[in-house]
C-alpha cells in the first residue's frame, strides 16, 4: 500500500512538473476583417503551442460551427528571446448583417465568450468608425470612452492608425502583450484595422507584422492592404518605408507600384464604391512644432507630401487619415500647400482637394505635441484634448466626421459633412 502510494505520489509530481509554465490559454483576442464580407479573421496569443487552433460559433449560444486554422511561433527580438505562438483562425460563409457568438482556443483551453456582428451586404449602408493614433498601453486616454462605445454597437469597425503600446517590443514585448489585453475589450468585438507607424520600427517591424492579421498578411506583412466596405474602399499604407530606410528601401517601390495599382482598379470601380480613403501614419500636413516631416509643409519639403500628394489627388483620394501628432487637426481641402474649398463659406461641400484628418491624441505615455500659435492658412480646426474621431460614410454623397474629446468627457469639440456630388479627378474640375 505504501508502495502504491509513493508510485502515485512520483507520477503526481512528474505531471506537475512536465505543467509548470505550460501556458495554453487564450489571451489578447481580436478580430479583422478579410477581403470578404462573408468573413471574419480571429487572431490570438498562447505562450505555449496548443494541438489544435479552433474557433467554435454560431448565432446562438450552442456554437455550432468550428472554424479551424493554424499558429505560428513569435519571437521578439529583445534578449530574453521571448516566445509566443500566434492562433489565426478564418471564419468563412457568415451570414451578412448577422450576430455571432464565438470563443477561441483549443481542447487545453478556450476563450471567454464574444460577439460580433457581420456587415450588411452590398454598398447601400453606412459604415461607421472610430478612427486614432498614436495610443499606448500606459495613459490610454481614450480606451475607456472607446470600450463602452464598441460595446453599445455604435462603429463597425476601428481604424488604428499606427503607433501602439509605446512600444509593443519594450520588457522583451510584455508591453505588447498588455496592449494587446487592453484593446481585446474593443477588438474581441469588431475588427480591429491598422496601418503601422514609428513605433512598431523595432526589429524589422516584427511585433507588428506577427500580432496583427490584415487582409493579404501572407503577402504584405499588414505593412498595406486594402479593403471594401459598405460605399468606401480603405487604403492602408506605411508611411515608415520613407523613414526607416534600412527596413524599407526595397519596399518603398514595391509599395508605390501596389498603391498604383490599387488606386487604379478602385477608380474603375467608383460607381460601385465611390469613396477612396487613405490611412498612413506620418502626415504630410500639420501645425506642430515638434520638427516632423508634416511640420515643413508649410513651404518647405514634407516626404510624404513629395511621395504621395500628386498620387492621391490624381486618383481623386476623397479622405486622408493620418496619425503620429499627438494632437487632432482637420485641414481645409489643400493641394501643394494651396487651399481648394467647395466655397468659401462651404470648404467640404464639393471639395476640390482631398481632405485631411490627423488624429494621433488617444493618449500614450508621450502626452501631447504643441502646435504653432498661428494656425496655417489650410487650418480648419486643431485641438490638443486627447481624443479621438467617429466616422459615418452616411451614403455614396455625404460623409460625416466628428471628434470626441476625452478632456472634455466625451463632448464633440468639431464636426464636418463632406459632401460630394461627384469623385474622382473630375470632383477637382
Ligand atoms: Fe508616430
Amino acid at each position: 500500500m505504501a508502495i502504491t502510494r509513493c508510485v502515485m505520489l512520483i507520477m503526481i509530481l512528474s505531471v506537475l512538473e512536465c505543467c509548470k509554465g505550460i501556458q495554453v490559454q487564450p489571451e489578447q483576442i481580436h478580430l479583422s476583417a478579410t477581403e470578404r464580407i462573408d468573413e471574419m479573421m480571429v487572431t490570438w496569443s498562447t505562450f505555449n503551442d496548443t494541438e489544435e487552433s479552433l474557433v467554435k460559433f454560431g448565432n446562438n449560444l450552442t456554437l455550432s460551427m468550428v472554424a479551424k486554422g493554424t499558429s505560428t511561433k513569435f519571437i521578439d527580438g529583445g534578449s530574453e528571446k521571448r516566445a509566443q505562438f500566434i492562433h489565426r483562425v478564418k471564419l468563412s460563409g457568415l451570414k451578412p448583417a448577422e450576430i455571432y457568438y464565438y470563443h477561441c482556443g483549443s481542447a487545453e483551453g478556450w476563450s471567454p465568450l464574444f460577439i460580433f456582428q457581420t456587415f450588411p451586404s452590398g454598398t447601400e449602408w453606412s459604415p461607421r468608425f472610430a478612427v486614432y493614433g498614436d495610443m499606448g498601453n500606459e495613459n490610454a486616454q481614450s480606451l475607456s470612452r472607446l470600450q463602452e462605445d464598441v460595446q453599445q454597437g455604435m462603429y463597425h469597425s476601428i481604424l488604428h492608425v499606427g503607433d501602439f503600446a509605446y512600444d509593443m517590443e519594450n520588457d522583451n514585448a510584455r508591453v505588447g502583450d498588455k496592449f494587446m489585453r487592453q484593446i481585446e475589450s474593443i477588438a474581441a468585438y469588431l475588427p480591429y484595422m491598422t496601418a503601422t507607424g514609428n513605433h512598431e520600427y523595432a526589429y524589422n517591424f516584427s511585433n507588428y507584422k506577427n500580432r496583427f492579421t490584415m487582409p493579404n498578411f501572407k503577402e504584405t506583412a499588414n505593412l498595406w492592404y486594402s479593403w471594401d466596405v459598405g460605399p468606401a474602399h480603405i487604403i492602408s499604407f506605411s508611411t515608415e518605408v520613407y523613414f526607416f530606410v534600412y527596413y524599407g528601401l526595397f519596399l518603398i517601390n514595391h509599395q508605390l507600384e501596389w498603391l498604383k495599382q490599387d488606386l487604379e482598379a478602385a477608380s474603375k470601380n467608383r460607381a460601385e464604391r465611390p469613396w477612396i480613403i487613405t490611412m498612413g501614419h506620418r502626415p504630410m500636413y500639420c501645425s506642430n512644432t515638434d520638427d516632423d516631416d508634416c511640420t515643413k509643409a508649410n513651404g518647405g519639403f514634407s516626404l510624404i507630401g513629395y511621395e504621395l500628394e500628386e498620387l492621391f489627388y490624381s486618383y481623386g483620394v476623397d479622405v486622408e487619415l493620418w496619425a503620429h501628432e499627438h494632437t487632432y487637426e482637420r485641414l481645409l481641402p489643400v493641394y501643394k500647400g494651396k487651399v481648394m474649398s467647395g466655397s468659401a463659406d462651404a470648404p467640404y461641400t464639393n471639395p476640390k482637394a482631398p481632405v485631411h484628418i490627423i488624429t494621433g491624441s488617444a493618449g500614450c505615455k508621450e502626452r501631447h505635441d504643441p502646435f504653432t500659435p498661428t494656425p496655417a492658412p489650410w487650418d480648419g480646426f486643431r485641438s490638443q484634448d486627447y481624443g479621438y474621431t467617429r466616422m459615418t460614410i452616411t451614403n455614396r454623397t455625404h460623409l460625416y466626421l466628428e471628434q470626441v474629446s476625452d478632456d472634455k468627457n466625451g463632448k464633440i469639440i468639431d464636426d464636418i459633412w463632406i459632401i460630394k456630388e461627384k469623385h474622382g479627378p473630375e470632383a477637382w474640375n
